[in-house]
Formats: structure tokens, sequence, C-alpha cells
């Protein structure tokens, strides 16, 4: 008994990890310029300046360094610029798999918002935009905390497992609420999250 409502959750757990992946159809995405016309004004929060001075920005010029090179010849890769290995989860162009799925997104571009919010083809318009629940149903993904983990995942070789404290002292490789703090880009006109 106890074992199968052990396998029962695995397999649940397993089929939301996919599921999360399948309902993005990389057919859609829009790339970042498009989002950028609407996202860059000081009053609605600047997405897009919260986004250029963060991480995201940068997860293709931090695989051209010493520690990124060290790396990768630990694991036979000369450049990892140039490695479907390593853009997997450093490009949003090679969505999450080793060969580029999209154009519409330059893989200099490194992460950028389609990864966590969903390709945005289809919710781009100003009109759906506004109305969450028609953004959803036409791809956005929200929240886009669901995203996070897709590569924020102990297969990523530089995982480190202690990077995160929690409050009770307990050490984690990834905390979804500490981690969305350090990128967080609220609208201060909205209602929040
Ligand atoms: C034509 C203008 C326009 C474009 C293009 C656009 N947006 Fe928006 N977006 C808006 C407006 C207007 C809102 C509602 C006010 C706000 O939250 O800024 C919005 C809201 C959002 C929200 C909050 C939705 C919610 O319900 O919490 C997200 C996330 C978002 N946009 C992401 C994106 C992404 C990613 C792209 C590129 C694929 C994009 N937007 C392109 C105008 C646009
Ligand atoms: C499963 C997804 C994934 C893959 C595959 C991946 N990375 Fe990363 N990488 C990440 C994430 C996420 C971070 C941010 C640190 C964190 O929170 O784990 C990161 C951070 C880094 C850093 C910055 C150092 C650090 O610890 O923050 C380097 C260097 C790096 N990766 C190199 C590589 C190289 C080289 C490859 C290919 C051999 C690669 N990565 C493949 C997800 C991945
Ligand atoms: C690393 C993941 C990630 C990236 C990259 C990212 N976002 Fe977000 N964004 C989030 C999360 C998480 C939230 C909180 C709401 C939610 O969970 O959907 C959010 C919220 C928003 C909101 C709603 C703000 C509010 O207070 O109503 C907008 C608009 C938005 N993002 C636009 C963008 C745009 C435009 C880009 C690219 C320039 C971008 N985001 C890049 C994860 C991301
Ligand atoms: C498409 C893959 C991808 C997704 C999805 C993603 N990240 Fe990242 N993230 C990375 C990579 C790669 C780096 C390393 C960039 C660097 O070191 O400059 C990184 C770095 C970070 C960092 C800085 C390192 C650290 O842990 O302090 C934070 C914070 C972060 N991401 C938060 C988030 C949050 C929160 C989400 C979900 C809302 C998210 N990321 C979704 C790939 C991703």
């Amino acid at each position: 008994m106890k074992h199968s409502v052990l396998s029962i959750l695995i397999i649940a757990t397993f089929c939301t990890l996919s599921q999360a992946a399948e309902e993005r159809d990389p057919a859609n995405y829009a790339g970042l310029k498009m989002c950028r016309i609407c996202h860059k004004k000081e009053a609605t929060g600047n997405q897009f300046g919260k986004w250029e001075e963060g991480p995201h920005s940068k997860t293709i010029e931090v695989l051209g360094t010493d520690e990124a090179k060290a790396v990768g010849a630990k694991l036979g890769i000369n450049n990892p610029q140039e490695s479907p290995k390593c853009l997997k989860c450093h490009s949003t162009a090679y969505h999450f798999t080793e060969k580029i799925q999209t154009k519409k997104v330059k893989v200099e571009d490194g992460v950028v918002c389609e990864s966590c919010h969903g390709p945005g083809k289809n919710y781009k318009s100003k009109s759906v935009m506004k109305d969450r629940e028609a953004a959803i149903a036409k791809g956005m993904i929200h929240p886009a905390t669901k995203s996070c983990k897709l590569c924020h995942n102990d297969t990523s070789p530089t995982w480190k497992a202690d990077r995160y404290t929690m409050a009770d002292g307990t050490k984690v490789g990834f905390d979804v609420k500490q981690a969305y703090e350090k990128i967080k880009h609220p609208n201060p006109e909205a209602d929040g999250e």
C-alpha cells in the first residue's frame, strides 16, 4: 500500500515536470524585442531594464569565463559558449533541449522573458495581456515561478546543494522564494502577483 502511494506520487511529479516543458510550444516564441516594446517604462516597472541588470541576460557571458571552461573541460567540452550541453539551460533559443528550437530568440540574448513566462506569440497583444485568464489560455505561464526548476536543478554541472540557506538553517540547492527576491521586476501600478 505504502509503495503504491509512493509510486503514484513519483509518477505525478514526473508528469508535472514533463508537462511543464510541453505546454510551451517553441513555434510560438516572439523574441526579446517584442516584450521590450511595452515593458521598458519606469512607471510600470521597467521589466526589460531589470532583466538586463540581472543574471539571466548574462548566461552566455558566464559560459566564457575560466570557471565555465574548467567545468567544460571535465566533460570534454572545448567551448561552452557553443556547446548544446550548456546552451540547453543558458539560452532560451535551445528551449530546454540540445538543439536550437527557434530563430525568434537569439542565442546571445541568453535566458529571456519567455523561458519563464512562456512563448508569447499568442498572448503578446495588449488586450490579451491585460486579462490574466485570457493570457494563460494563450500560453502565458502563471505563476512564472513554475519555470525555475526546468533549469535550476541538480543536472546542472555547477549545482551546489548548499547554495541557499533556509530560515531554519537547512541548506538547499535552490529556494524559489529567495531566488525570486533577487530577480523580481514588479509593476508598481498592478495589484501584485
Ligand atoms: C503591446 C504591448 C505588450 C507587449 C508586446 C507585451 N506586453 Fe506584457 N503586458 C502588457 C500590458 C499592458 C500588461 C498589463 C499591465 C502590466 O502588468 O504591465 C502586460 C502584462 C504582462 C505580464 C503580467 C501578467 C499578469 O497577469 O500578471 C507579464 C508576465 C507580461 N506582460 C509578459 C510579457 C512578455 C513575456 C512579453 C513578450 C512575449 C510581453 N509581455 C509583451 C503589454 C504588452
Ligand atoms: C540543467 C541546466 C543547466 C545546464 C545543462 C548547464 N547549466 Fe550552467 N547554470 C545553470 C543554472 C541554473 C545556473 C545558476 C546557478 C544555480 O542557481 O544553480 C548556472 C550557472 C553556471 C555558472 C556560474 C557559476 C555558478 O555556480 O553560479 C557557470 C560557470 C556555468 N553555469 C557553466 C555551465 C557549463 C560550462 C555548462 C555545460 C557544460 C552548463 N553550465 C550547463 C543551469 C545549467
Ligand atoms: C527568470 C524568470 C523570469 C524572467 C527571465 C522574466 N520574468 Fe517576469 N516574472 C517572473 C516571475 C516569477 C514573476 C512574478 C509573477 C509570476 O509568478 O508570474 C514575474 C512577473 C512579471 C510581470 C508582472 C509584474 C506585476 O507586478 O504585475 C511582468 C509584466 C513581467 N514579469 C514581464 C517580464 C518581461 C517583459 C521579461 C523580460 C524582459 C521578464 N518578465 C523576464 C519571472 C521572470
Ligand atoms: C532557461 C533556464 C533558466 C530558467 C527557466 C531560470 N533560470 Fe535562473 N539562471 C539560469 C542560468 C543559466 C543562470 C546563471 C547566470 C549567471 O551566473 O550569470 C541563472 C541564474 C539565476 C540567479 C543568480 C544565481 C543565484 O542562484 O543566486 C538567480 C537568483 C535566478 N537565476 C533565479 C531564477 C528564478 C527565480 C527563476 C524562475 C522564476 C529562474 N531563475 C529561472 C537559468 C535559468
